[in-house]
């Protein structure tokens, strides 16, 4: 890509899964405000990112994108001032089509246009969508995108939203920052565990400067169990996904901030090491018994066990399937107990997980002989 961001993956919010179209910058800026007064931007949440609906349906008589009058009135630039102010950073949408999703004006040939205003305005990320795409490979369509935001000087992730289409892992990471793996995640328990599946495909490509994308976060929407949330933030930190907080961050419970604030989870996201973790094991009716692992830095290791039966159960991580030495021990860590638990047989750990539930865990091996003393 060439833009040097991305080293780990990117930690925002996004408009889309809880407002739809009905954004407008009064929205926006409080948004703002409640990452910053939430401390939530001090983990990491610094892109506020606008989804469709930000511009008006046709362009002015000069070709150019214009914000809503009636819900951005005093345009783009005085947002990204405003967010900046507070620290965090712009994110805008557009679409590698003739329009986006919800018939606004697209950008596909008026790539260069277009990232001049979006730098213009000082906006810092652009998620790039794939509706009307006139039937043209998204190989063809992404790099022009790519190539105009670079040209304007201005550094701008990059973030392309091609469904999964033509298998983006293959080819996008010389194209953007992330890249979409899935269809559109919803707010219910089948869709987030068929994204999570579908995204695991991928696993083998992310890395940093280019991360899988499996859709923003569905925490706090309402649709989902305490439970399968924090199994939702869970694998998807242990997957490197973008950590984009899709509710309505003004009105969180305390239960959804629970979850999106667990900086022990984020750590394992934002990791220096930045290799995917990926389903290492299932087994049980449908394989709904599963162990999630990835490495992390330091010799460590990232390991969910994710109940996805219907009833609770017992979930044995072995060490061949983890890639450990067999009597290897391990300290453990819980990282929604917040405490260590200890290694409960010599080479495996199970723990009683609830149905939909999940339990996470970072392992740090120390060496036989140490173990001894
Ligand atoms: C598509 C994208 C979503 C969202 C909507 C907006 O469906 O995949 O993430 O951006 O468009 O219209």
């Amino acid at each position: 890509v060439g833009n040097g961001l991305a080293n780990t993956p990117q930690m925002g919010w996004n408009s889309w899964n809880y407002f739809g179209c009905k954004i407008n910058e009064k929205v926006i800026r409080e948004t703002a405000d409640a990452l910053i007064s939430t401390g939530l931007a001090k983990l990491g949440y610094r892109y506020v990112n606008l989804d469709d609906c930000w511009s008006e349906v046709q362009r002015d008589s000069k070709g150019q994108l214009v914000p809503d009058s009636k819900t951005f009135p005093s345009g783009i630039k005085a947002l990204a001032d405003y967010v900046h102010s507070k620290g965090l950073k712009l994110g805008i949408y557009s679409d590698a089509g003739a329009f986006t999703c919800a018939v606004r004006p697209g950008s596909l040939f008026h790539e260069s246009d277009d990232a001049k205003s979006f730098a213009s305005w000082g906006v810092d990320y652009l998620k790039y969508d794939n509706c009307f795409n006139l039937g043209i490979e998204p190989e063809k369509r992404y790099p022009p995108m790519r190539d105009a935001l670079n040209a304007t000087g201005h550094t701008i992730f990059y973030s392309l939203c091609e469904w999964g289409v033509n298998d983006p892992a293959l080819w996008a990471d010389k194209v953007g920052n992330s890249w979409r793996t899935t269809n559109d995640i919803n707010d219910s328990w089948a869709s987030m565990t068929e994204t999570a599946d579908i995204n695991d495909k991928w696993a083998s490509y992310a890395g940093p400067g280019g991360w899988n994308d499996p859709d923003a976060l569905e925490v706090g929407n309402g649709g989902m169990t305490y439970h399968e949330y924090r199994a939702h933030f869970s694998i998807w930190a242990l997957m490197k996904s973008p950590l984009l907080v899709g509710c309505d961050v003004r009105n969180m419970t305390a239960e959804t901030f629970e979850i999106i604030s667990n900086e022990e989870v984020i750590a394992v996201n934002q990791d220096p090491l930045g290799v995917q973790g990926r389903k290492v094991y299932a087994y049980g009716p449908d394989g709904c018994f599963q162990v999630w692992a990835g490495p992390l830095s330091e010799q460590r290791m990232s390991v969910v066990l994710w109940n996805r039966c219907s009833k609770s159960g017992t979930i044995t991580a072995k060490w061949g399937t983890l890639g450990l030495e067999s009597s290897t021990s391990v300290s453990i860590k819980d990282l929604w107990k917040h405490e260590y638990v200890s290694q409960n047989s010599v080479s495996s750990f199970s723990a009683r997980v609830d149905a939909h539930a999940c339990e996470m865990y970072i392992f740090t091996p120390s060496t036989l002989s140490r173990s001894t003393y």
